[in-house]
């Protein structure tokens, strides 16, 4: 964990390096606010409404960055847990979750990109490691007839 603040006016964001994997949208969606050509990369001021500021980084997919605002409600997990793949590349998740973390315990989360190459080196997140051994994900009609699980997917709980 490689937690960082960046505090503005009415709500702070943190982010994580370890956990971002230059998904952009965050670039997208507030260019002023992330730049990742400055430095800081984060500058929560230079939009004027923290809740726009909490909406883009709700849009984060791998959970890199978070918010706290200081007269708001702490994010709300979806409703719904949802898991999509990506091509190539990991789970990209989103609910009320429960990651488990072995030896580190449990972490509550509400958005998490989790390996399941199996050659990260911060599981169960994924760091980018996909790319380096150029591994691919197996379409599931390729799969063996039982359809059970790579051996290698982490465990997502959303008791
Ligand atoms: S949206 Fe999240 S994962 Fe994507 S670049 Fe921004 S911080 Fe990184
Ligand atoms: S899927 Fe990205 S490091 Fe494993």
């Amino acid at each position: 964990m490689a937690d960082r603040a960046y505090p503005g006016t009415g709500i702070t964001v943190h982010y994580d390096r370890t956990r971002c994997r230059h998904v952009a949208e965050c670039v997208r969606g507030l260019p002023l606010v992330f730049d990742p050509e400055r430095r800081p990369w984060i500058v929560v001021d230079n939009e004027r409404d923290p809740l726009l500021v909490a909406e883009v980084v709700r849009r984060c997919p791998t959970g890199a960055l978070h918010y706290e605002l200081d007269d708001g409600p702490a994010e709300v997990p979806d409703p719904v847990t949802t898991v999509t793949a990506v091509p190539d590349g990991p789970l990209l998740v989103r609910g009320d979750l429960r990651l488990d973390l072995g030896d580190a315990g449990r972490m509550t989360e509400t958005r998490a990109a989790l390996c399941r190459c199996g050659s990260s080196g911060n599981k169960p997140f994924c760091d980018g490691s996909h790319e380096r051994i150029g591994w691919r994900s197996v379409a599931v009609t390729d799969r063996e007839p039982s359809g059970g699980r790579p051996h290698s997917e982490p465990a997502v709980t959303d008791d």
